[in-house]
């Protein structure tokens, strides 16, 4: 009975001072429980709040310190791109200058080769007038008034600066028979049997033999003009003998 009576009082509220006391407490304690929980969200959002507050002013800190740093970069790369054009242009100035310096250096070089070559011409044509040269389409042409073997002929035609004729027309082959002398040209085949050269290295193509020859009858390496009264003319014969030859000048190729 008594349990049941306990019981009820708890239910209806109809229990002793003692125990209201004690629920009033702890409803109390409950409260400060609460505002106390309130107060440390409060003071956690607060210190959340100046976090975050930091957070941004570091944040714009930060984007001032990048915005500061990016133009003065771009100022410095603009000073750098101006001290790059101004090099550029000083290069490009100086590279004109080089070129023109040149230029004048190769017109001063040509000049100096064309007074050479004046100068040299000169001497040659004061040479050719008083050694009986004569001119005949672009080249100068000397007929000896002496005899000597084919080698020393040359010879005196390089000494001269010329060279035994080289035939390479029907003009300058019926030239040649005016001089009505057997005369040394340019022409051998003593390096290889059979093989004509001329006294530049080029190979014989057009010919003017006398019919028969040549017929290297005594071992003859060395080509004569023989007769004066036929384009075809030409006999080879011993180097060895002395006879008349004629030097060519080329004074235009
Ligand atoms: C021959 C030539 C030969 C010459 C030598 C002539 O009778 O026909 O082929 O080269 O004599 O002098
Ligand atoms: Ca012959």
């Amino acid at each position: 009975m008594a349990m049941a009576y306990h019981k009820e009082d708890r239910i209806y509220g109809n229990v002793p001072d003692t125990s209201a006391r004690s629920v009033e407490s702890k409803v109390r304690s409950d409260e400060n429980r609460k505002v106390a929980a309130a107060e440390s969200g409060i003071k956690r959002y607060r210190l959340a709040a100046v976090i975050l507050g930091l957070f941004c002013v570091l944040q714009a800190a930060l984007i001032i310190f990048l915005v500061v740093s990016l133009f003065s970069e771009k100022d410095a790369l603009k000073r750098t791109n101006f001290d790059v054009e101004a090099g550029f242009k000083n290069l490009t100035e100086e590279r004109d200058d080089l070129k023109k310096k040149l230029n004048n250096l190769d017109v001063e070089a040509g000049f100096k080769n064309l007074t050479e070559e004046r100068d040299d011409l000169k001497k040659k044509l004061n040479n050719l007038g008083q050694g009986g040269w004569e001119y005949f389409r672009g080249s100068f042409y000397y007929s000896s008034s002496v005899k000597k073997t084919w080698q020393e002929s040359r010879d005196d035609c390089l000494q001269k600066g010329a060279d035994l004729v080289i035939i390479n027309s029907k003009e300058e082959q019926n030239f040649t028979i005016k001089f009505e002398k057997r005369l040394w040209i340019g022409l051998t085949d003593s390096e290889t049997e059979g093989t004509w050269k001329w006294v530049d290295g080029t190979p014989l193509t057009k010919s003017y033999w006398v019919s028969g020859e040549p017929n290297d009858e005594y071992g003859e390496d060395c080509v004569e003009i023989r007769y004066f009264d036929s384009e075809n003319n030409w006999n080879d014969v011993s180097c060895s003998i002395p006879l008349n030859w004629i030097c060519e000048m080329k004074v235009r190729p």
